[in-house]
């Protein structure tokens, strides 16, 4: 059709090919799913994770004795958790006109603030700081505000995932210190049965929260795929925890937290990135760079959208559109428990760009 429309008329041709989704429709696809994953999160999180940051807790048979490494990493968790406030206003904004993700966000905060109030608890009642020092401490941390660490809403959904990811494991391994499991001598023997329900209990949110931001990045990424690996390529090259410029003396922090075997530089590369980057279908950030280096490679003719032929080859797409069904399916059953599917489903729609798997029919 292209060649016997004159020049000038060029323009005027829609920015879509023919049987292909217009980014409208794919945004309103990703904030159906959002919608519904948040309204099953949520139902989720009332039945599951209930839990409250003073009651939850026998506090007053926390062990008096901590060594002061240990002091040092829970005053530094309650210090990033208790930006709490910042983390939420901000990303609602940022988000504000999607239903789905700023209601989430919400609920999101109160989890986070949950995180903020125990940690507080667990220094309190380690009996090594006064009330006064906190006091005094948290005025200071309060006098700085955390500003998004990305202009844009992908790369910070993005950053959230790999973010979640990490305080998971920073808090799994503070339970195993407490636990009375640590390999680190100036650690072992410590044991502290309240610490280690703590850590574990937030530790469970913080998995919820990585699964939640993950099945977006998912839906993302199989809808804007390069839009998608570009921002995780962009985010893994300058990922560091939030807060870190924020909270005072975050160097000592940042090497207690080294040298008690909590969290480094191989446990991003091998627990977190790895993790993440398995459960997006990346095979390694190397094949991410390379996918996305041969992307640009290819032209990208009059608007169409030719340039994502070699972007699938960067990514396991079979694997992700497997997740993002799956994700529609339990959105789907949970709706039917309502009754929603009989005014208004959500329902998954195939992106028509995805590459068929050979022995794959087309209509399939
Ligand atoms: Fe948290
Ligand atoms: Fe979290």
């Amino acid at each position: 059709m292209a060649d016997i429309l004159p020049p000038n008329m060029l323009n005027e041709r829609p920015r879509t090919p023919a049987g292909l989704l217009s980014n409208q429709e794919k945004d309103r696809l990703i904030e159906r799913g959002f919608l519904g994953l948040y309204r099953w999160y949520t139902a989720r999180s009332q039945e599951t994770r209930n839990w409250n940051p003073d009651r939850s807790f026998d506090w007053r048979h926390m062990n008096q004795n901590l060594p002061p490494e240990v002091i040092t990493i829970i005053q530094g968790f309650f210090a990033v958790e208790q930006y709490a406030p910042d983390f939420t206003s901000n990303l609602v904004n940022l988000v504000r006109r999607s239903h789905g993700r700023s209601h989430f966000q919400l609920r999101w905060g109160s989890e986070e603030e949950k995180h903020a109030d125990a940690w507080e608890n667990a220094v309190l009642f380690s009996g090594q700081r006064s009330p006064a020092w906190i006091a005094e401490y948290k005025d200071r941390l309060r006098s700085q505000t955390w500003e998004l660490p990305f202009p844009d809403a992908i790369h910070n959904l993005v950053y959230t995932v790999f973010q979640e990811r990490a305080t998971q494991l920073n808090y799994l391994n503070m339970m195993k210190i407490a636990q009375g499991r640590s390999e680190k001598p100036h650690l072992r023997g410590v044991t502290d049965p309240v610490l280690a329900k703590v850590a574990q209990t937030i530790a469970v949110d913080e998995a919820a929260h990585y699964n939640f931001f993950l099945e977006g990045v998912r839906m993302y990424l199989y809808y804007y795929p390069e839009r998608t690996l570009e921002a995780i390529k962009n985010v893994i090259s300058q990922f560091s925890m939030p807060a870190a410029t924020l909270v005072p003396n975050w160097q000592e922090f940042y090497e207690t937290v080294y040298r008690a075997g909590i969290y480094g530089p191989r446990d991003f590369s091998r627990d977190v990135m790895q993790v993440a980057f398995r459960n997006l279908g990346i095979e390694s950030r190397k094949a991410l760079e390379e996918g996305i280096r041969k992307t640009r490679e290819v032209p990208d003719f009059e608007g169409g959208n030719f340039k994502t032929t070699a972007i699938w080859d960067t990514f396991d797409y079979g694997a992700v559109e497997g997740d993002v069904r799956r994700l529609h399916v339990k959105i789907q059953d949970y709706e039917k428990g309502i009754g929603f599917d009989l005014y208004d489903p959500t329902e998954f729609v195939e992106n028509p760009e995805v590459p068929k798997k050979p022995g794959q029919a087309a209509d399939d």
